[in-house]
């Protein structure tokens, strides 16, 4: 058994202690050892003392200066790896942290602090750690993108937008370091530390926040085809390094343009690489709970294993995919009926439809809902047969997924 002590019961602490148990069995087949919740701290209950002498690894998801900071040199100072997602913390104390993870030659992971579930520390430390990083852009804090998005798209204003992102849960416990642009700006000192070897603290970073975007901004915007984001950067400016929080318009063509709702993204510049762009859920519970898991499972896990294959599922070959169907028809009486009689007969059914006449001869084009492919393929060899057909069907999957 590994034990894991669990300091914070909050939003992000109560998902983590449901998910543990439930990836136990899994985490034991890929490293040997079952990961146990060993105890778990709140504000009313249990004892720091205890839960560390029973604890391989701390879990600190209590938020804010003190007491984690003093928790996390002692749990460090005693042999323990720590995982924890608190950005205040690493964006002030991260040297001092640092410092007593390698003194004492354990893991100090921090994935949740960033990005939520955007796996962005890890590619920074590890894949991109090759790579001369020029700029680090992001969109780091789900709450304001959330209030953003909604405002743009509903004419919701600023106070409403915010009271549903709370409820979400995607806010702070003070959801003033989310509007005020301090919990972008304690993310993205953490975010340049990383990408640029340089110590940042959170008091070199500059930041302003969304309090002051009115609806009618984000209608222009949308007359405009600009999109309004808050924004961190980080990038290299000769031998100097700027990081700062604002909000600003983006061009439809930039990376982060259409990330919408709680979804954070992270676009990393260099010239090796030209641009990477990693985005995903940035706020909520089990989201940041899965990211804290990982840290776990990745700090039992001794280095350079070889990718495990203990599940052992079967690959699947047909699989669901919504389609673009193009068909040159003949225009005559019972044609769009014949073509509606094999989708219907091959259980595939229509989205959307539109027909054009050219001379004696019609363009037919569907989206047809998700379906096997397998189905949709009969459907398509049975069309392809029709007398009424100019020329040979054309399709194309249509991706469907939103996420946000
Ligand atoms: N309040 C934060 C956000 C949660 O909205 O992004 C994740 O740090």
């Amino acid at each position: 058994m590994f034990g894991v002590g669990l300091l914070g019961h909050g939003t992000v602490g109560s998902a983590f202690a449901s998910l543990l148990p439930q990836h136990a069995a899994r985490i034991e087949r890929v490293t040997g050892l079952r990961p146990e919740l060993s105890g778990v701290l709140t504000r009313s209950r249990g004892s720091f003392e205890e839960i560390l002498a029973g604890s391989d690894l701390i879990v600190e998801l209590i938020g804010g200066i003190e007491p984690a900071r003093g928790y996390l040199l002692r749990a460090l100072a005693a042999g323990r790896h720590v995982v924890t997602a608190n950005k205040q913390l690493l964006s002030q104390y991260g040297e001092e942290l640092w410092d007593a993870a390698r003194a004492n030659g354990v893991q100090l992971r921090f994935e949740g602090a960033v990005a939520g579930v955007v796996p962005v520390i890890r590619v920074l430390q590890e894949a991109l750690a090759g790579a001369t990083i020029d700029r680090v852009h992001g969109i780091v804090n789900g709450t304001t993108n959330f209030v953003l998005t909604e405002m743009a798209r509903t004419g919701m204003t600023f106070a409403e937008a915010l009271r549903q992102a709370q409820s979400l849960g995607y806010a702070e416990a003070d959801p003033s370091e989310d509007v005020d642009g301090r919990d972008a700006a304690a993310k993205m000192a953490i975010l340049a530390r990383l990408a640029f070897d340089t110590p940042v603290h959170l008091d070199q970073v500059r930041y302003e926040g969304i309090e002051q975007i009115q609806t009618d901004d984000l209608e222009y915007a949308r007359e405009l085809g600009l999109h309004l984001k808050l924004i961190g950067t980080a990038e290299r400016i000769g031998k100097g390094l700027s990081v700062r929080v604002h909000p600003a318009f983006l061009y439809p063509g930039h990376p982060l343009a259409t990330v919408t709702g709680p979804f954070n993204a992270v676009t990393v510049e260099s010239e090796a690489i030209t641009e990477v762009t990693m985005s995903g859920p940035g706020a909520g519970g089990p989201q940041t709970a899965s990211a804290v898991l990982g840290d776990v499972i990745s700090a039992m896990i001794p280095p350079a294993s070889t990718p495990p294959t203990s599940e052992m599922l079967a690959i699947v070959e047909d699989v669901v995919s919504a389609f673009y169907l193009h068909l040159e028809v003949a225009d005559e009486p019972g044609v769009l009926a014949q073509v509606a009689r094999v989708l219907a007969d091959r259980g595939v059914s229509v989205k959307s439809v539109v027909q054009k006449g050219l001379g004696d001869q019609a363009r037919l084009v569907m989206v047809v809902h998700p379906v096997l492919e397998s189905q949709f393929t009969a459907a398509r060899e049975d069309i392809a047969a029709l007398a009424v057909l100019r020329a040979p069907p054309r399709a194309i999957r249509v991706l469907e997924e939103e996420f946000g």
